[in-house]
């Protein structure tokens, strides 16, 4: 995070004395990143931080992928009973996509976590999709809930306590999420650094100098919260804590509470953002991805799909156009509402589209936005800068339809002899009432399989038992 900020007990100076009431010194410990010339955060333990004790290997963490030459777009289905119940928040982790850059898992945990624990390799970013808690840190407790991300920085400890959901009087969820045997706790989407980089907001969006949020962004400090008393537990015991590294769980053991520290300072430390909280930047007509970007680390990125208002240009296409994002690959996650381009998506849904084949709205969903002025619709994208690669627990849950979901119809006015317009149908005749910003456009019709044709060259190309050619009036895109 760029910007400085601080809590608890601090002595006037850096690297001075700081005494315990005791009269023993606190330990300092200088969380440095990036060589010690990028942010960091200056810590003081009650105990000294380097005492740790009964190393242990656990588990490997390693992601095994697969299918790494094969280039297809992918529907992987993570909702209701899909994805059981299962560990606790770190071991439950089912990791669908991946690469050098990071890695994205989703989780539905059965149990709580009974140790503490720090990712040594990677940042995190949870994306809480059901579900609520809090989450201590040594710098701090975060309370979370719906809709948060949850940022967490290489090398800060913690645990994660969620609250237990339960049924209101109609039997039905409190919270209104999914059925408690589906999803005791909640759910989450995890993002994760695997090249050693940081997650934080784009540098655009902040002052070149002092990393102040400009003006432009879609959000800014006021929206981010930090982390809160309580922080410090002076207790002693043995108390595990699991560290990630090297893509092996290690086990150690302190003979105090982890999280002892009295007091920080700095511009390193967790934070939450809510989606809600994202202010969306609409357009008259339809903006790029970019505008939703939320947060980036080196070589991918993490956007908020949020509700928002669509483009208010009077003949504006309200659904993305067909694009090829030449250098990325596009994994989407879809979290709330009707997702207004693409058909047959669920709640908890991932699509994965490669860098390679364009893609677009599904059939009929052009003509059937084109009277819409807002979207409820909810989703978190992280595109990669380099191929994602599937493991073994997305293909087990991916929809094997999905490739084939852009073929067939896509304008079926086309066919019925009639187009809509903004919601309004139009027989073809009366096109030519909107003569100042049409233009003729050549139209190939498909033939009844859904099939489309290549177009006739020469007028030799096509059987014309199939294939008819037809003159209209569409407006200009
Ligand atoms: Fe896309």
């Amino acid at each position: 995070m760029p910007y400085y900020t601080k809590l608890g007990l601090l002595p006037r100076k850096r690297h001075v004395q700081f005494r315990r009431p005791d009269g023993c010194l606190y330990s300092e410990e200088v969380f440095g990143t990036e060589g010690f010339v990028g942010p960091t955060t200056t810590m003081y333990h009650i105990h000294p931080p380097t005492q740790v004790f009964g190393w242990k290997a656990l588990y490997s963490t390693k992601a095994e992928y697969v299918e790494q030459d094969i280039m297809r777009m992918r529907h992987v289905m993570t909702g209701g009973h899909r994805l059981p119940p299962k560990g606790d928040c770190i071991t439950g982790r089912v990791v669908l996509f991946g690469n050098a850059d990071c890695e994205m898992a989703v989780g539905n945990p059965a149990e709580q976590m009974n140790y503490h624990y720090k990712n040594g390799q990677g940042d995190e970013c949870i994306f809480i999709h059901y579900g609520s808690g809090v989450c201590h840190t040594m710098l701090g407790t975060l309370k979370f809930g719906p809709r948060d991300y949850l940022v967490i920085p290489k090398g800060v400890i913690y645990k994660l306590t969620w609250d237990k959901r339960a049924n209101g009087p109609d039997g039905k969820p409190a919270d209104g999420g999914p059925p408690i045997d589906t999803t005791p706790f909640g759910r989450y989407l995890l993002i994760e650094t695997t090249n050693g980089s940081h997650i934080g907001p784009p540098p655009r969006y902040v002052s070149k100098a002092q990393g102040q949020f400009l003006e432009h962004a879609p959000y800014c400090e006021r929206d981010l919260r930090l982390p809160e008393f309580p922080m410090t537990w002076d207790e002693r015991g043995d108390f595990p804590v699991r560290i990630k590294a090297r893509d092996l769980v290690h086990e150690y053991v302190y003979h105090y509470h982890p999280l002892d520290i009295i007091g920080w300072d700095g511009c390193y430390y967790p934070f939450i953002f809510n989606a809600d909280d994202f202010s969306p930047i609409t357009g008259k007509l339809h903006m790029p991805p970019p505008i939703h970007q939320t947060f980036e680390a080196h070589n991918f990125v993490i956007c908020t799909f949020a509700p928002r208002m669509l483009d208010y240009h009077p003949q504006s296409i309200k659904v993305p156009y067909n694009h090829s994002n030449l250098d990325s690959d596009e994994v989407l996650y879809y979290v709330d509402g009707n997702f207004g381009s693409r058909k047959g998506i669920e709640i908890g849904s991932l699509t994965a589209h490669p860098q390679g084949i364009p893609h677009g709205p599904h059939p009929g969903t052009i003509e059937a936005s084109l009277a819409a002025t807002h979207t409820q619709e909810l989703a978190v994208m992280c595109d990669t800068f380099r191929p994602l690669f599937p493991t073994k627990a997305a293909l087990d849950l991916d929809d094997p339809k999905y490739p084939a979901s852009w073929q067939g119809e896509h304008f079926p006015g086309l066919s019925t002899g009639k187009m809509h317009l903004n919601g309004v149908t139009v027989p073809p005749i009366h096109a030519a009432a909107f003569p100042k910003e049409t233009h003729p456009v050549e139209v190939i019709k498909s033939d009844p399989t859904g099939q489309v044709l290549p177009a006739p060259v020469n007028g030799s190309g096509n059987s014309a038992a199939s294939v008819k050619t037809v003159t209209a009036n569409v407006w200009a895109p």
